[in-house]
């Protein structure tokens, strides 16, 4: 039985779902499974878990700083483990952004750190206009017209493909 330990940065939550949806298929096959949130600035011990993931959300075309900060600080102990890292983001909605290699949020990030995880995934995440402020939501409005994506104020979109996440579930499982 591993003990995975998964790292999230998250802003309005559809990140964490993804961790939880990876924390029960994992567990299912018999390991264990903590979630932590990189704002409250987790210790990261080296031989505590056997297994470490970290998966963040871009916002404006980043992921939050914090997430550089918590590798840079812990990529050592990140290379001692198997490791993985996930992106959430709109763009990767696309067939042909959805990839690592072609997501470009991934790949720009890839070039800022010297961490290189093992395993690497993206993941289309979710917009859900009303809950927006109203800045937010007319940024996101406008940059979805201009992607040809959804546009309703009062629309929830989840472009989550669940089934991908249950197969990097499944890889880490079997890392
Ligand atoms: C204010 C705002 C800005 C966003 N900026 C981007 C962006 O620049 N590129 C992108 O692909 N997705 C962008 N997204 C989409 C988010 O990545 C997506 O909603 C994701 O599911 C958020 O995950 P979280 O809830 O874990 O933070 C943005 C979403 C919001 C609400």
């Amino acid at each position: 039985m591993a003990n995975i330990l998964i790292l999230y940065s998250t802003t309005d939550g559809h990140t964490v779902e993804i961790c939880k949806r990876i924390k029960r298929t994992v567990e299912s096959r018999g390991d264990n499974v903590q979630l932590l949130d990189l704002k409250d600035g987790p210790e990261l011990v080296s031989g505590t878990f056997d297994k470490i993931v970290i998966g963040a959300s871009i916002r404006y075309g980043k992921h939050q700083p914090l997430v550089n900060d918590f590798i840079a600080k812990n990529q050592a102990v990140l290379e001692a483990h198997p490791n993985a890292l996930f992106s959430v983001n709109v763009v990767a909605r696309k067939p042909e952004k959805n990839q690592p290699e072609t997501n470009p949020y991934l790949q720009k990030f890839l070039k800022k750190i010297s961490w290189q995880p093992q395993l690497l995934d993206v993941f289309a995440g979710r917009i859900d206009y009303p809950s927006l402020g109203f800045v937010d939501k007319h940024m996101i409005r406008f940059i979805m017209w201009m992607t040809k994506g959804p546009t309703d104020p009062n629309a929830v979109v989840e472009f989550t493909d669940w089934d991908r996440v249950e197969a990097f579930a499944q890889k880490i499982a079997g890392m």
